[in-house]
């Protein structure tokens, strides 16, 4: 490979900054921790799909078993996209517990747990009605400065849309349900 027509500094640098160019208009700090925060409400919002998921057998709904499955697996797979953008950008996504719920509180995500399906399904509402918030905001906050971010949190927030929209639907077709 001839790399004669780079300098040593460009070809270290290059190595430094990976994707990171200069027609790169964001701040990666900020955008680093703005997606620690997302994904944060994404790990958090994984955990109570499970919980239903278990707790569904008990209310003799093995469909509702499976769409709680499915959902927490989507999830995962969200947190796992912005877990690959931070990386790319030179962050690391955090693993604490403790670091992640404290995170995903700072976008007003705080995942609850009821007894019944309907109360399940609300929370579940809730908490994607959160994220739909918190996505926005900061969909509209990085604009067009860095687009591939912007375009990867425009399709998770397409599907956090479509998850709280199918949530509002469901509820609105049946009434509460005590296991
Ligand atoms: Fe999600
Ligand atoms: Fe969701």
């Amino acid at each position: 490979m001839n790399t004669a027509s780079y300098t040593t500094e460009a070809i270290q640098d290059a190595i430094a900054q990976g994707a990171i160019t200069e027609a790169y208009q964001a701040d990666p700090q900020q955008v680093i921790v703005a997606l620690n925060q997302l994904r944060a409400t994404e790990v958090t919002s994984y955990l109570p799909y499970k919980q239903h998921a278990s707790m569904a057998v008990s209310l003799f709904a093995p469909g509702l078993k499976d769409d709680f499955e499915a959902h927490a697996t989507l999830e995962l797979q969200h947190a796992d996209v912005l877990a690959q953008r931070i990386q790319q950008l030179g962050g690391v996504p955090i693993s604490s517990p403790v670091e992640i719920a404290a995170q995903a509180a700072t976008v007003g995500v705080r995942p609850e747990q009821g007894p019944t399906r309907r109360e399940m399904i609300i929370e579940n509402l809730m908490l994607e009605r959160q994220q739909v918030a918190a996505y926005t905001t900061f969909v509209r906050e990085l604009g067009e400065r860095d687009p591939t971010t912007r375009r990867l949190l425009l399709e998770i927030l397409a599907e956090t849309e479509r998850h709280a929209s199918e949530r509002a639907d469901y509820l609105k077709s049946t009434t509460d349900v005590r296991p």
